[in-house]
């Protein structure tokens, strides 16, 4: 791996060595992930770490969930402790998307039952161009949270992870959650040149947030582009795909697989899978073996069973399981997952059960 790269104008990243043992490499998550045959299919659940957990919700009575997510031991306890339970193939790290504007200087909160709160929403363009640069080093306590992370989950890859420019930039546009992006849209549209800047300086911040986790040990990133499904695939095209190429490009020669997802992308796929992406993660509104057709073989699929499956009732879990591995089973660049987060509502018993039904599903030699 060089030891510096260049590949995002004007900014340049040393990488230094990624951390993270053979075990790691040998595993099927990852070989799923660069298409290699393994063993059984791998499994893991967006949101693993979260709410729908006993133990999660025992450490929230003495601690708020940005308490959590700024300590370095309690990210690596909830980190790995979703990965014990649930019997999963990769671990996703405990943090938040907005936790990186914290090296921005950017003042929110999580609010319970609503989400990430932002101060002082950037509405104006001169709010953008006033922004400070990116300061990694004010998220030391993600890194260490990594590296902890890592050692204690012996083997088992983790997954680092970002907040895609436009889904991120929604948050700080409007100020906190939206249906409707309204804020976003029109600085979009009448002040694409803000747009464009806010744009470039979230890339930033994501390709280093992004190189730091994986210094530190994740072996795989997950870009979490959860509202770009808003957007028409024109604007797609032309006003955020040449900022994710930019984003895959400079991460590509950290060697790790790299995961893009996103909610209510149909129209989108065929663009996104052209992002430099080597993983495709999907909703469950687009069937996977018509994913396959339209990306080709050479990008890896995740997904994507309804999350409100696992509230349905054993036979409508164990059949919409059994409808996905039926048709993706033999695919060797396929990894099982929720099409989005698991509610908070799951028994963690149905989540241990549908990670063994998929590694007990025989897979087609
Ligand atoms: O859900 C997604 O679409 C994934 C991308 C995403 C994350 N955070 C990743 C995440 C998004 C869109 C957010 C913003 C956010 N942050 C929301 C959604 C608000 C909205 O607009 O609907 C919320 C509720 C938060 C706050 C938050 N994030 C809490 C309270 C927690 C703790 C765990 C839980 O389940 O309550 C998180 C953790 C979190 N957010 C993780 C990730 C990848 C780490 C845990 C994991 O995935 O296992």
């Amino acid at each position: 791996m060089p030891d510096k790269d260049c590949n995002l104008d004007g900014l340049c990243y040393n990488f230094g060595d990624a951390k993270g043992g053979s075990q790691v490499n040998t595993s099927r998550f990852l070989k799923a992930c660069r298409g290699e045959p393994h063993d059984q299919v791998p499994v893991w659940f967006m949101r693993q770490a979260g709410r729908y957990q006993p133990s999660y919700r025992a450490l929230r009575t003495r601690y708020t969930m940005l308490e959590l997510a700024r300590s370095p031991r309690l990210i690596a306890d909830v980190t790995v402790e979703a990965v014990r339970m649930l019997d999963v193939d990769a671990a996703i790290l405990f943090s938040d998307i907005m936790i990186p504007l914290d090296g921005l200087g950017i003042r929110y909160d999580i609010r319970e039952n609503v989400g990430p709160i932002v101060e002082s929403p950037l509405r104006r363009p001169a709010d953008i161009h006033g922004m400070p640069p990116f300061q990694s080093d004010r998220l030391e306590f993600v890194y260490e949270g990594v590296a902890l992370s890592v050692e204690k989950l012996a083997g088992v890859p983790l997954i680092g992870f970002a907040g895609a420019p436009f889904t991120l930039a929604s948050y700080l546009v409007e100020g906190g959650p939206s249906r409707t992006y309204q804020e976003t849209k029109a600085l979009m549209w009448n002040h694409p040149g803000a747009f464009y800047a806010l744009m470039e300086r979230l890339c930033a911040m994501v390709v280093e947030h992004c190189a730091n986790q994986v210094k530190a040990g994740a072996a795989a990133i997950q870009l979490f582009d959860s509202w770009v499904g808003a957007l028409s695939q024109e604007d797609y095209r032309t006003l955020i795909l040449p900022h994710m190429r930019k984003i895959f490009e400079a991460l590509k020669p950290l060697g790790v697989p790299l995961i893009y997802f996103g909610i209510g992308t149909q129209h989108l796929i065929a663009e996104m899978a052209r992002s430099g992406a080597t993983v495709l993660g999907l909703d469950w509104r687009t069937a996977l073996s018509q994913a396959r057709g339209v990306v080709g073989p050479s990008i890896a699929l995740m997904g994507n069973l309804d999350p409100q499956c696992l509230l349905a009732g054993p036979v409508a879990v164990q059949a919409g399981v059994t409808a996905i591995l039926d048709a993706m089973a033999r695919d060797d660049a396929y990894i099982f997952n929720l099409g989005h987060g698991v509610p908070k509502e799951t028994d963690p018993t149905v989540l241990q059960k549908v990670a063994a039904w998929v590694h007990q599903y025989p897979k087609p030699g």
